[in-house]
């Protein structure tokens, strides 16, 4: 069975609560519910982790190499700041698809750069819980 690792970077823990006018009602759990439920119909696993630190985010993915076949990942802040994230990713060879609920690309200047984009396979952006129902269904066509 294939297996994919899902990341969420910092504060999206704290969705359904967080600045609902750009990120929604939606909360982790229920991305978390529609995740599995198009895993369960694709015959794939996956391992769900939410993290506010950089360091475990660039350990989790260096240790992902040989266990999971892909990995979909929202960096949120770090996607404008971590070149560690960025380098994880290169260094492990995963295939890996970038999600992000607003369109950054909209929002304030700093957020309109991500040092992620150019080591991942294709991005999903400004469709909400959509984005990584997309970015899954993406990754699990691609394995
Ligand atoms: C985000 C966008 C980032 O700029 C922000 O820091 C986040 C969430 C998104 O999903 O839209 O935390 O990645």
């Amino acid at each position: 069975m294939n297996k994919i690792l899902v990341i969420h970077g910092p504060n999206l823990d704290l969705l359904g609560q967080r600045e609902p006018a750009v990120y929604g009602r939606v909360t982790l759990k229920e991305i978390n519910d529609e995740l599995g439920k198009i895993a369960k119909k694709n015959k794939v696993s996956l391992k769900i982790v939410q993290s506010n630190h950089e360091g475990e985010i660039v350990d989790l993915i260096g240790k992902s190499k040989k266990k999971f076949n892909g990995l979909l990942i929202n960096p949120a802040a770090y996607t404008h700041t971590s070149v560690a994230i960025r380098d994880a990713i290169s260094a492990s060879g995963l295939l890996t698809v970038e999600v992000h609920l607003s369109n950054i690309y909209s929002r304030e200047d700093f957020r309109q750069k991500s040092l992620i984009s150019g080591v991942v396979k294709g991005t999903v952006l400004g469709f909400g819980l959509k984005s990584y129902i997309l970015g899954l269904r993406a990754l699990i066509d691609l394995i």
